[in-house]
């Protein structure tokens, strides 16, 4: 029988983003509030029929990505994906021995925004990774690696890989990496408006850097606790008031036309908006499911080239199966 394997991760927003100075491992030491949202990648593993030529040391021998969404994703071992994928087969190597695998495809169905500030590359690893724990633990005939060592495993791919994996609302310090779950009340409204061009995480980082140079008011944000105490009141009003962005400023450099974005989402009615992670994504907090639908109309129809998603959150970490099958 063929072995098929499959998991689904969310892409988040952060409700907080406090960046601090730049570190000697390129990386930033970060104070943030993550929110899982529920728009969503699912990769599937599957036994392929043809054994295409072997990258050298990896399992993996093809990948796929059917988007949903404007972007283009690397089809090659350089995705987050396949990487991955070849962690989880070297940890159950490094555990029970190597084995012959048989030829398996990886493939991302994506509706995530592709660099959108929403994580989507991190979900498909952290989905990867759940499909993969499932795929290996079946094929060896043994139990899986289990949720902590797969965090573990997530945080050396990427900085957003372990909060997509556990998913929620977290405070992230550190990298992102080490996280705190907080308590969330109620049910968060989010009209996400997409750009047709993303931007690259590092150089937004960089843009902040250097911006801060010259900017000494620019200070990291590192105080949450307004975010915590809205979250724990369930008043999306107080959340709307403490929406923090650092990187904000960056983003808006790069792309001044976010500018206008943001000011019109508040015309149409939003109780605050924020540019999500390093953008272009902004995020308009919404009191219900209708307001973000007449917000999406209004901003696609005055802003040519954007287009928008209705989403909400908290939604839950990385798991295994398909929407359809939950
Ligand atoms: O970890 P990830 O590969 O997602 O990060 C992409 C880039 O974003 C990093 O290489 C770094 O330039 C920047 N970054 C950062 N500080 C963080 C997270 C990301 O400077 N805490």
């Amino acid at each position: 029988m063929t072995t098929f394997s499959q998991a689904t991760a969310h892409g988040k927003i952060n409700l907080h983003l406090g960046v601090g100075a730049a570190r000697a491992d390129g990386y930033h030491d970060l104070v943030t509030v993550f929110q899982s949202v529920d728009t969503h990648d699912t990769v599937t593993l599957v036994e392929d029929e043809y054994d295409f030529p072997r990258v050298d040391g990896s399992a993996a021998v093809n990948l796929e990505c059917v988007s949903h969404v404007r972007g283009e994703v690397p089809e090659d071992p350089s995705n987050l994906a396949w990487r991955a994928f070849d962690l989880v087969v070297d940890d159950y190597a490094d555990r029970h021995g190597a084995r012959d695998l048989p030829p398996v495809s990886i493939r991302i169905d994506k509706r995530i925004p592709v660099a959108g500030g929403m994580a989507g590359g991190s979900a498909d690893a952290a989905a990867t990774l759940v499909a993969a724990d499932d795929f290996l633990a079946r094929a060896y005939g043994v139990a899986g690696l289990g949720r902590n060592r797969l965090v573990e495993l997530g945080a050396s791919l990427g900085a957003d890989v372990p909060f997509t994996l556990v998913g929620g609302t977290a405070l992230g310090t550190g990298r992102g990496d080490q996280l705190t779950t907080m308590l969330s009340r109620g049910k968060y409204h989010w009209a996400l408006i997409l750009s047709k061009q993303g931007l690259s995480t590092p150089k937004v980082f960089g843009k902040l850097d250097e911006l801060r140079d010259k900017r000494p008011e620019l200070t990291p944000s590192l105080e949450t606790r307004a975010v915590a105490e809205a979250l724990i009141q369930g008043d999306p009003f107080a959340l709307g008031a403490a929406l923090h962005n650092d990187l904000q400023a960056a983003a808006l450099s790069l792309k001044p036309d976010l500018r206008r974005v943001l000011e019109l989402g508040k015309e149409a009615g939003a109780i605050a908006g924020v540019v999500s992670g390093s953008g272009p994504t902004c995020a308009f907090l919404c009191e219900d499911a209708a307001a973000v639908d007449q917000l999406i109309v209004r901003l696609s129809l005055e802003l040519p080239g954007t287009s928008g998603l209705r989403v909400s959150g908290p939604a839950e970490g990385a798991y295994l199966g398909s929407p359809a099958g939950r």
